[in-house]
């Protein structure tokens, strides 16, 4: 059995039942991302996808700033090697192999690789004073994490381009208008909502929810037509698993569905 991880720059959390809570916690420094605290991430994370009662995860900081991106202290002594060996600094691939939902709940600062980390998430909630923004081109270096990919596809080339040429910020209004965030509430809302909403998709079949975040997600990477057979794959799998044949049974017998997650 893995020996549970000790974490000494996230706060770790069951809030609800179903939902792991993950916190930044280096005030000091904003919660800038440094290669620890990005490896923490990844290790709650992973812990909280294999633990089978959690259905959700929830990743936040602070009032005053989600993430103020990379840290650019310890970026500051690095090389093109180093950067390139795969480090945790750099590579956050290990993100996008969770199968569980994961909602970024952002207050204050949402920067460059802030910015980024709330993207791979699958939802944002934004409080009323988040601000995202991809200021990577102000230190000569352009965004590392997914900046100039994600937000394009998510806010359209024209404002992406804006944000990391010039700089340009978007409050949460702008944010939700553009399509990056899911929502906007006041400060002392965002944290309760965003695991409101984890504790909603934690009550749905855990292997149904997994399939389908898996599927929305293709959607930004394969063609139309390989895109619509990767969900009916998916689609046809679901036809195997006894939630399916619970989900339906409790809909005829107008009850609640008992799920086995199998
Ligand atoms: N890296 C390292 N330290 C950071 C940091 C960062 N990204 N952001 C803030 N800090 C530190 C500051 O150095 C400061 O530390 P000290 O007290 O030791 O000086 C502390 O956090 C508080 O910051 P400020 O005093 O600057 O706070 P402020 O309220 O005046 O300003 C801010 C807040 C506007 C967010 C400002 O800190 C800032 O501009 N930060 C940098 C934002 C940025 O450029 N992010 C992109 C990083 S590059 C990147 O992310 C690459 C990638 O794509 C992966």
């Amino acid at each position: 059995m893995d020996a549970t991880p000790t974490y000494e720059m996230i706060l770790v959390e069951t809030p609800a039942e179903g939902v792991g809570l993950i916190r930044l916690n280096r005030p000091k420094a904003l919660n800038a991302l440094n290669g620890q605290i990005t490896a923490e991430i990844f290790t709650a994370m992973e812990a909280f996808d294999r633990d089978p009662t959690i259905g959700a995860i929830v990743l936040t900081g602070s009032d005053k700033a989600f993430a103020a991106g990379a840290d650019i202290k310890q970026m500051a002594d690095t090389d093109a090697v180093t950067m390139m060996s795969g480090s945790d600094f750099t590579d956050w691939s290990r993100m996008s192999r969770i199968g569980k939902p994961i909602i970024a709940a952002v207050s204050g600062y949402a920067l460059g690789g802030g910015c980024e980390i709330a993207m791979q998430c699958d939802l944002i909630i934004a409080s009323e004073t988040a601000q995202f923004g991809q200021p990577e081109i102000t230190l000569g270096i352009l965004p590392g994490a997914g900046g100039t990919q994600r937000l394009t596809r998510a806010v359209g080339k024209a404002i992406a381009m804006e944000m990391c040429l010039a700089d340009r910020r978007l409050t949460a209004q702008e944010a939700l208008q553009y399509g990056l965030v899911n929502r906007v509430v006041a400060v002392d809302a965002y944290l309760n909502e965003a695991i409101a909403l984890a504790q909603k998709i934690a009550s749905m079949s855990q292997i149904a929810v997994r399939l389908t975040k898996d599927a929305v997600n293709k959607a930004d990477e394969l063609s139309l037509t390989e895109g619509l057979q990767y969900e009916k794959k998916n689609f046809y799998l679901l036809f195997g698993t006894q939630d399916r044949q619970e989900g339906m049974s409790a809909f005829i017998e107008k009850r609640k569905a008992n799920w086995q997650h199998k």
